[in-house]
């Protein structure tokens, strides 16, 4: 039987895109975009992903979503094969891992009020629901992230990067999910508003039971949050292991390279 602490379990994952589609399109040359990676994630925790662009990190999170199909691999979620669930049990499965998107503004419909795009997740998992009962359901995840009810007849134009990246993560905590993953969820934000972000979502990830997968190119925002750190280099995990122990005293040289490129704080 599974851990029942394991809540996800990725093994040996490998997606390949074809590249160089030029004169010899026969010929194409398949690119190895995730090359064998495998990792558990503990109920509770914050896995960090850290890599440069490029490395694969989008492509994994894509497969851990089931939005694309690896070429091979396996995934358990909650111990069930999470890649070969159909129908209820996939409904149910799929409720349990919402994504935070990097780009507030491209993953909410611009024509559609901030009351509808939280509560779409709800009318569509739960259509049974009273509409002032899922309307309830919105304002208080919305308070929750730190957003005025007064937003719900708005539109997501109307509000900074940092709010509507709020309305994001509202969106996709609304069924509580068992896991999160958050892909580049600052990038887009200044620092001081990124930072207020990932306080938001270290807080709801107490306050909601949740297990959150923090992907980004930038170290100090995976340390910032992370219980444990990935290190991801050409489609591979290089290093993994407990958060001080990969930033404190980093064993492989790609690792050390990313430290060394932190800019020290002024003292
Ligand atoms: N849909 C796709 N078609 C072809 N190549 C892709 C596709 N998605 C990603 N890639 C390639 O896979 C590699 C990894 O990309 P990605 O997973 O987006 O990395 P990251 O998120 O770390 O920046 C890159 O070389 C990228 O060009
Ligand atoms: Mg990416």
């Amino acid at each position: 039987m599974a851990d029942v602490t394991t809540l996800l379990e990725a093994r040996n994952l490998r997606k390949s895109f074809a590249v160089g589609m030029g004169a010899f399109k026969t010929s194409a040359r398949q690119a190895p975009a995730v090359d064998g990676v495998s990792f558990s994630v503990e109920r509770g925790e914050t896995l960090g992903i850290v890599g440069e662009s490029g490395c694969g990190k989008t492509t994994l999170a894509r497969m851990l979503m089931r939005l694309i199909e690896p070429d091979s691999g396996e995934i358990l979620f909650r111990g069930e094969n999470w890649l070969s669930a159909g129908g209820v049990e996939l409904r149910s499965l799929r409720r349990g891992i919402q994504m935070v998107f990097q780009d507030p503004v491209a993953s909410l419909n611009p024509r559609m009020r901030v009351g509808t795009i939280v509560g779409e997740p709800v009318a569509i998992h739960e259509p049974q629901l009273l509409r002032v009962d899922r309307r309830a359901r919105v304002e208080s995840m919305l308070q929750a992230v730190g957003v005025g009810a007064e937003a719900l007849s708005r539109y997501p134009h109307e509000f900074s990067g940092g709010q509507r990246q709020r309305i994001g993560i509202a969106r996709a905590l609304i069924l509580r999910p068992d896991l999160v993953i958050a892909d580049e969820p600052v990038s887009a934000l200044d620092v001081s508003v990124g930072a207020q972000i990932l306080e938001l979502l270290d807080r709801l990830r107490r306050d909601l039971s949740l297990t959150l997968i923090l992907i980004s190119h930038s170290l100090p925002v995976v340390a910032q949050l992370a219980t444990r750190v990935a290190v991801m280099q050409g489609g591979r995990f290089v290093e993994s292991g407990a958060a001080e122990q990969v930033l404190q005293s980093p064993q492989h040289p790609y690792t050390q390279a990313l430290i060394a490129a932190v800019p020290q704080m002024p003292a």
